[in-house]
């Protein structure tokens, strides 16, 4: 028996990227699916998709940049075995053209809506004194570049998130677990057009690989993964002064990553 096997498992932005994997994937070994995302007609496509292949799975249209709207559907949700806080948004502006409302909204769909899922499932969880709660972070939240002020510093919230929550959860002695994934940039639609210099040491990440590393690390109850490895060595690069961190930073490209983003375009 799995893991995820009989799980209530709640996934945030399921409708698309390494979030419907996630949702493929785990409802496969056996997980109770419950997907929540903005987009319902991307919702209906994945629940047609899963129930092709026998994997039952309940939708929810959620907004989560409004705290009301999550609170609401929380309620029709019920008991949560498995949080995974995976929906974000990244707008990739230099911080004088980010659009105030588009930084708000960052905030909101990238850390605050992870406050309000942790405060609506995790009183079930401690009381069961059973639980998961994973956080899909980023390497942009152990590393900034330029043109995501908004969204690492999102991101570095979303990393002190799972920390503190973490720590909270050890001192009150409950088996409740946390998981932070940081990946690299994946190949979804969400960072299209960003680029690496050195592709053998900072790969684009395969979809399919971060899911299933993130399947693996959680069924391990790994508390942190970090991809790729080479990303590790941002914290020995941190004890550098700034001058000497932007050198080598800029020989591996980082600084420039973000110079042909296209993203979703419109559709963040
Ligand atoms: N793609 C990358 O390069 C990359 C790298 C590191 C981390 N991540 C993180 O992984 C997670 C998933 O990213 P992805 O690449 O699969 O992106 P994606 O854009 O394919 O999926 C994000 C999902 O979140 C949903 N969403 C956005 N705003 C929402 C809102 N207000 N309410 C409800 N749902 C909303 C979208 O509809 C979408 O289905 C994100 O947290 C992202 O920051 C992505």
């Amino acid at each position: 028996m799995s893991y995820y096997s009989g799980k209530n498992i709640l996934i945030s932005g399921a409708a698309s990227g390494i979030g419907k994997l996630m949702a493929m994937e785990m409802g496969k070994l056996g997980g109770n699916m419950l997907l929540l995302d903005i987009d319902a007609l991307g919702l209906e496509s994945l629940k047609n998709e899963l129930a092709e292949k026998n994997i039952h799975s309940k939708i929810f249209i959620c907004d989560l940049s409004n705290r009301q709207n999550i609170y609401t559907t929380a309620q029709q949700i019920g008991e949560v075995d498995i949080l995974v806080n995976n929906a974000g948004i990244v707008t990739g502006k230099n911080i004088l053209d980010a659009q105030d409302e588009m930084i708000e909204k960052t905030f909101q769909v990238n850390i605050l809506a992870h406050f309000w899922l942790v405060k609506s499932f995790l009183p079930g969880m401690i009381e069961r004194d059973s639980g998961h709660i994973v956080t899909i972070a980023s390497a942009g939240g152990l590393a900034a570049t330029p043109r995501m002020t908004d969204y690492c510093s999102s991101k570095f919230a979303a990393v002190g998130f799972d920390e503190s929550l973490r720590l909270e959860l050890k001192k009150m002695g409950s088996n409740v677990l946390t998981t932070i994934v940081c990946p690299f940039f994946i190949d979804t639609e969400m960072f299209t057009g960003a680029k690496t210099r050195f592709s053998f040491l900072l790969p684009i990440l395969r979809k399919d690989y971060v899911v299933k590393r993130i399947i693996k690390a959680v069924a391990r109850k790994k508390r942190r993964l970090i991809m790729p490895r080479f990303i590790y060595t941002i914290f020995p690069l941190r004890l550098l002064p700034f001058t000497v961190q932007d050198v080598i930073l800029d020989f591996f490209g980082v600084n420039k990553s973000m110079d042909e983003f296209v993203g979703k375009g419109e559709n963040v």
